[in-house]
């Protein structure tokens, strides 16, 4: 499956993302994460990367669809993959576009979440990463850590990413508004969106994208919140 997962950040995409990629046995592709790595490892993408990311605004387009066309590349992408964070304008979208025609094939679902600002705001005050698996996500209150600033999953160090400071949110939320909204526009047009609400508990949104998915409940059973 061939699936996109597009929200307001702070929405729950990352968390959702690497549950639904267990489910589905399929590689989850996040742009952000991406950037991170390479941000952490000190690439010359990664500096370029950071002025960005650190303003709120979006990374250049030549750079991300040239990290996603590398990433997509690859083959474990070959039985799908989930998309979390891009497309994320409609230059990225016809771009996907571009690279999917080249195989026969277009997106295979579009899950939109939908959740109000304030809530957003309240998430990602909270939210922790770890340095040794950026996927990993906790929040202070939500699902905090059994030791304060420890992965309770692998044990490395929490930290707060530095695009979380309110000011910063509320910039990408304006992006999202402006520039990422009419991706939704663009696939609801091909009939792929389902917009599911990403408000409640981890487990019910869970829940909901994959009945949206059409892979039933049970197949939800066993994970962790
Ligand atoms: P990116 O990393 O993609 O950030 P984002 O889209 O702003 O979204 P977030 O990661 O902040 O939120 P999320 O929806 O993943 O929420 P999460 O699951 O963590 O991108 C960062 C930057 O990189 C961009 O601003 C841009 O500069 C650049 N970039 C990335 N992609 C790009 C692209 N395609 N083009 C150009 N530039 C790009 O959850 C948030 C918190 O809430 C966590 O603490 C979590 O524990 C908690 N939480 C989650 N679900 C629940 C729940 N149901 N109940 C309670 N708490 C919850
Ligand atoms: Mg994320």
């Amino acid at each position: 499956m061939r699936i996109l997962l597009i929200g307001p950040p702070g929405a729950g995409k990352g968390t959702q993302a690497v549950r639904l990629a267990s489910h589905l046995s399929i590689p989850h592709v996040s742009t952000g994460d991406l950037f991170r790595e390479h941000i952490a490892a000190g690439t010359e993408l990664g500096r370029h990367a950071h002025t960005h990311i650190h303003a709120g605004l979006l990374v250049p387009d030549e750079l991300t669809i040239g990290v996603i066309e590398e990433r997509l590349a690859r083959p474990d992408t070959e039985r799908g993959f989930l998309l979390d964070g891009f497309p994320r304008n409609l230059a990225q979208a016809q771009a996907l576009d571009g690279m999917l025609a080249g195989f026969k094939s277009r997106p295979d679902a579009v899950l939109d979440l939908e959740i109000p600002e304030d809530q957003v705001v309240r998430r990602i005050a909270g939210r922790r990463l770890c340095r040794q698996d950026r996927t990993h996500i906790s929040h202070v209150d939500h699902s905090p850590p059994e030791v304060a600033g420890v992965c309770d999953l692998c044990g490395g160090e929490l930290y707060q990413r530095d695009d979380d400071r309110e000011a910063t949110v509320r910039k990408r939320l304006k992006v999202y508004r402006t520039r990422t909204a009419p991706v939704v526009d663009h696939y609801q047009a091909q009939g792929l969106v389902t917009t599911i609400s990403a408000h409640g508990q981890v487990q019910e949104v869970l829940h909901r994208a994959l009945d949206a998915l059409g892979r039933g409940r049970a197949d939800a059973a066993g994970t962790s919140t």
